[in-house]
């Protein structure tokens, strides 16, 4: 490298020092806008209400249909639950009833469901059934937002909501259309809407959806945007996404909604660009594929981000499991989360609904540590697949065994030394519809802003805290790297010149250390709250959410940063009461979901 140009870099170095301070002042310029927060927000998922839920009505039929019982007839819309917005009603019941569906139907509807010894012949009661397959009746629904209206509005800060906000295709004689699909989503919306109201300076607390493999016709299949189908949810979400999002919204279906003004951003994704069952779009390779522009999007903004000294939590409906993405846009996925670990304090799924928690890069490992590429090991055994609704019906036996199976070999692979660093973790909440019973989850954050002091390295510097020198070496190196990679592309003889230290233009991926759990917007615990249905249903009252477990009291975490889910993840997976702990709350507290674990116990 000449002299002169030697010095350019030099220089550059001094000019970055530079802008570095004019950041810190723009940082506390902003400081003032935490007042008023309370440091929580609610992850609410999988809602899935059901148009044609019966109260009386049998499983094997998705509780849509009462058998054997003409007597039974509902004879006004009462017994299917109430909802403040009038919804079209399509199904005639009194053909409906006249179909006599059997447990042999059942078995072709939803497979395996007999193998356990699932009662067909259950039927569901005013407020749901739990642990079946039947969705949640509008009742429900109803319930449950207004449990929240009573309970936590005017205590949380925002609201993050995962999709899948319509019903299961698990009926072939009630097959769904997208108008019904629509039809819910809107009522939903509304009822979020109705929920967090405008205070009085006109301002709604933020709420993030996000669009799940069941809020489209048929499901999983979304094509490119722009379409009618972004269209609708960009108009019945209109509230909800910022308004200098809509059009990367109705290119994508994701945006980003900055929850906390200059500190805290929710990106909300769409995984149905990621997802494997989404046959009308294909990864996260190719330059015009939507997954791949989202990707795009994701990685410019969590720049951005960590410019303006932010952090985000990442959400969605489809967690980022090796089965579930494509290969690319888990590999992608992979590594963006641990680039930006100062930046991603959280990573919040649904779809699954049980209640876990699992580790990116899971067996993946790099190649070398110069190339920032990843790739899957052999051992096709170990991979971890996601307990997904269209393989495996959640009472397969088999299917859930063999999740928790992969599951607890990952919990038990994990070294003592681990470093943090090198893993993400990804919550995935349970449902509100009762596949088990209906939870919803509320965390706490940190409000404390941890830049507050001047003399702070953390202000120009973030994740800086523990290792100033290195860190300012490495920042200062990324910055350098930046700036050869646009002389390369400006300046021939000096690219050759450069070409042996940046081998294929890949440039060593920069270490920026997890942001501290000082940060503002750190998750520090979660409530998991659950309502439990017989007792609703005994009762005819509406059900009432309560604690089922808190991660501070409960697991002992002190917050929910990686480290913590390390070593728990050790802890249960040596521990056999823990353990035990942990599968019944990955049910929900159901019993007789919990007998079948026996083998995964032993
Ligand atoms: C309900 O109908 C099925 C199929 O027709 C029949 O086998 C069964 O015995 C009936 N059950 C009752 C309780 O009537
Ligand atoms: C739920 O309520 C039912 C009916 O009261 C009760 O039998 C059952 O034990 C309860 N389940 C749990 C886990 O508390
Ligand atoms: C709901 O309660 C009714 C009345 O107590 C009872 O007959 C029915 O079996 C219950 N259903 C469920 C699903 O618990």
């Amino acid at each position: 490298m000449s002299g002169q140009r030697r010095s350019r870099i030099l220089l550059l170095g001094a000019a970055l020092t530079c802008c570095l301070a004019v950041a810190t002042v723009t940082s506390a310029a902003s400081q003032g806008s935490s007042s008023g927060l309370v440091g929580r927000f609610l992850h609410i998922t999988d809602i899935h209400p059901d148009e044609h839920y019966l109260d009386g009505a049998t499983v094997s039929t998705s509780c849509h249909t009462i058998l054997n019982n003409t007597e039974d007839v509902p004879t006004n819309n009462l017994r299917k639950g109430r909802f403040s917005f009038p919804l079209k009603q399509e199904q005639d019941e009194s053909e409906s009833i006249d179909k006599v569906l059997t447990i042999q139907d059942m078995n072709i509807i939803r497979p395996g469901l007999m193998d356990i010894g699932i009662n067909g012949n259950a039927v569901g009661g005013y407020y749901g059934l739990p642990n079946t397959i039947c969705d949640s009746p509008l009742a429900l629904a109803d319930a449950t937002l207004s449990w929240i209206d009573r309970n936590l509005v005017g205590s949380i800060d925002f609201v993050v909501w995962t999709g899948d906000n319509a019903r299961h295709d698990s009926d072939n004689t009630h097959p769904r259309t997208q108008e019904q699909i629509n039809q819910m989503n809107d009522a939903m919306a509304k009822k979020f809407l109705e929920a967090f109201p405008r205070g009085p300076d006109g301002k709604r607390i933020p709420v993030v959806p996000c669009i799940g493999n069941n809020d489209i016709y048929p499901h999983n299949i979304m094509y490119p945007g722009p379409g009618p189908v972004l269209q609708h949810y960009s108009q019945i979400w209109s509230e909800f996404i910022p308004e200098d999002q809509i059009n990367t919204f109705l290119r994508g279906g994701y945006y980003m909604s900055e929850v906390v003004p200059g500190k805290l951003s929710v990106l909300a994704l769409n995984t149905l660009y990621f997802y494997i069952h989404n046959v009308a779009v294909d990864g996260c390779h190719d330059k015009d594929e939507p997954g791949t522009e989202q990707m795009d999007w994701l990685e410019e903004e969590l720049k951005q981000l960590r410019k303006r000294n932010m952090v985000a939590y990442l959400v969605g409906h489809v967690p980022p499991e090796t089965k579930s993405y494509t290969k690319s846009c888990h590999s992608r996925y992979t590594k963006i989360a641990l680039e930006f670990q100062d930046v991603i304090v959280g990573h919040l799924y649904g779809h699954a609904n049980i209640d876990h928690f699992f580790f990116v890069p899971q067996n993946m490992k790099k190649k070398n540590n110069f190339l920032e590429e990843w790739e899957e090991e052999e051992e096709e055994d170990q991979a971890l697949s996601v307990m997904d609704e269209d393989d495996h019906d959640p009472f397969h036996l088999l299917g859930l065994s063999s999740y928790l199976q992969t599951l607890w070999k990952q919990y038990n692979s994990i070294p003592k030394n681990a470093k943090p660093s090198d893993y993400a973790v990804i919550q995935v909440s349970p449902s509100v519809v009762p596949t088990y019973q209906p939870t919803m989850r509320v965390f706490t954050y940190e409000l404390a802003d941890g830049t507050t002091s001047s003399v702070d390295t953390e202000d120009y510097l973030p994740g800086c805290k523990d290792d100033v020198m290195n860190c300012v070496a490495d920042i200062i190196e990324q910055e350098l790297e930046d700036y050869i990679t646009v002389m390369l592309d400006n300046d021939a003889e000096l690219a050759s010149e450069l070409q042996p230290m940046y081998k294929n233009g890949h440039k060593k991926p920069r270490a920026y250390p997890p942001a501290p759990v000082s940060t503002f917007g750190y998750p520090l615990s979660y409530t998991q709250y659950w309502t439990n249905l017989t007792l609703a249903n005994e009762s005819l009252m509406p059900p009432q959410f309560e604690i089922e477990y808190q991660t501070r009291e409960d697991y002992g975490l002190q917050h929910l940063g990686v480290s913590e889910y390390l070593a728990l993840a050790r802890r249960i997976a040596k521990n056999k009461l823990l353990k035990k702990e942990y599968l019944k709350r990955m049910v929900v507290q159901s019993e007789n979901a919990l007998v079948q674990f026996g083998d995964v116990l032993a």
